[in-house]
């Protein structure tokens, strides 16, 4: 049985002030489609193979999920609550651990519940090539061909192809977040593809390769799925296993180290909307490339994105630049600067 994965956790601080850690982007409706960024994740694999998700979030933020699944009449396998964040890898390791307690077979297909794919059809073709692999004792990933050096992303070095009618390749090479120069290295050279953050494995054997890279994660959330206790909808996770486990990421703790990764090109429309300009890039723009949500006035201005919550924003003579109104904060921001927006918003929370 292939059961879907959906990590829910991160708090999206590069989107602030619109994704707060109460009320972080997953659960906002951030491309205006009508439904918020978790809802079209869970969407997306309804029916065919899959059987309903597994979700893993924080518990600050479980009536939250309750309510948008509840919302769009969605089902889950399970809701498994975390006490604390301490990243993807052992998110996915207590999902993992819970699939093969049902099924000891299952193939996981692990999404992050915040990206945009445009096109459904393309995703749920290549996913299935990734399960095909994953049969086949792979560790799946899906490579996003890259237009720019970006340093937010992982790349992956694809070699040889498996076979012939499987568009999957053997990765060479997985680096996580590479500096500047190398992120433009991996470009010019052509063969590097960035990695989505979306993965396909056999539950058992993500399960064996992080006991081999990381034991001390590996057991500390055994130890928290099996001292978990039932609460209405929810799994809460051993609070004191969870909290002693180490935080780290899927991409550090396992997909650098194992020899059996593969890599699928995924051509879907995928946007990982890590910044206000990636959600500019995916929204529509009038012919002064402007993008304007919500009740926003724009007079001789360019290529900016506004969104307004509640109040009238207006905007003259302005180019290049990221205004976003909330109730109780307002950011401006010049379009080149948008990654910043994260280490702001960490003086934020030390000032608080
Ligand atoms: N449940 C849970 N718990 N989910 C988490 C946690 C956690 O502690 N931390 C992060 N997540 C979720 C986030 O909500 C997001 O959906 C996903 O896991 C990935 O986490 P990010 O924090 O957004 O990772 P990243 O963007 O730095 O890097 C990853 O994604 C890139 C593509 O978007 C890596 O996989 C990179 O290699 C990749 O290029
Ligand atoms: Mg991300």
């Amino acid at each position: 049985c292939v059961v879907p994965v959906i990590l829910s956790g991160g708090v999206g601080s590069r989107l602030w002030p619109l994704s707060r850690e109460l009320y972080p982007k997953q659960f906002i409706d951030l491309t205006a489609c009508g439904r918020t960024l978790l809802q079209a994740t869970v969407e997306r694999l309804v029916g065919g193979e899959f059987t309903a998700p597994i979700i893993v979030c924080n518990h600050e933020h479980r009536f939250l999920l309750a309510e948008q699944l509840r919302a769009n009449a969605l089902d889950v396998l399970d809701i498994l609550l975390e006490p604390v964040g301490r990243n993807t890898a052992p998110a996915v390791a207590v999902a993992a651990l819970r699939a093969i307690q049902r099924n000891p077979q299952a193939v996981l297909v692990v999404l992050p519940a915040d990206h945009v794919i445009r096109d459904t059809q393309a995703f749920r073709e290549v996913l299935a090539l990734g399960v095909a692999s994953a049969a086949n004792n792979y560790l799946v990933t899906f490579g996003i061909r890259p237009t720019a050096a970006e340093t937010g992303f992982g790349y992956i070095q694809a070699g040889e192809p498996l076979s012939e009618n499987n568009k999957a390749r053997r990765v060479c090479r997985f680096v996580e977040k590479p500096e500047q120069d190398t992120a433009q290295s991996y470009l010019a050279a052509g063969n590097y593809f960035w990695n989505s953050g979306m993965f396909v494995f056999r539950a058992a054997q993500y399960l064996e390769e992080l006991a081999r890279f990381a034991p001390d994660i590996f057991e500390a959330c055994e130890a928290a799925l099996e001292s978990a206790n039932e609460d209405l909808d929810f799994l809460r996770l051993g609070a004191e296993a969870f909290e002693r486990c180490r935080a780290d990421s899927i991409d550090y703790a396992v997909m650098e180290h194992t020899a059996d990764a593969v890599v699928i090109p995924f051509a879907g429309g995928w946007s990982d909307l890590g910044s206000w300009g990636a959600l500019l890039a995916e929204t529509e723009c009038d012919q002064a490339g402007n993008a304007a949500i919500g009740d926003v006035m724009l007079h001789d201005s360019q290529n900016c994105y506004v969104r307004a919550d509640g109040r009238l924003v207006a905007l003259v003579g302005v180019h290049d630049h990221i205004v976003v109104e909330t109730s109780d904060a307002v950011l401006v921001a010049a379009r080149g600067a948008v990654q910043s927006v994260k280490g702001l918003v960490e003086i934020l929370r030390r000032r608080q």
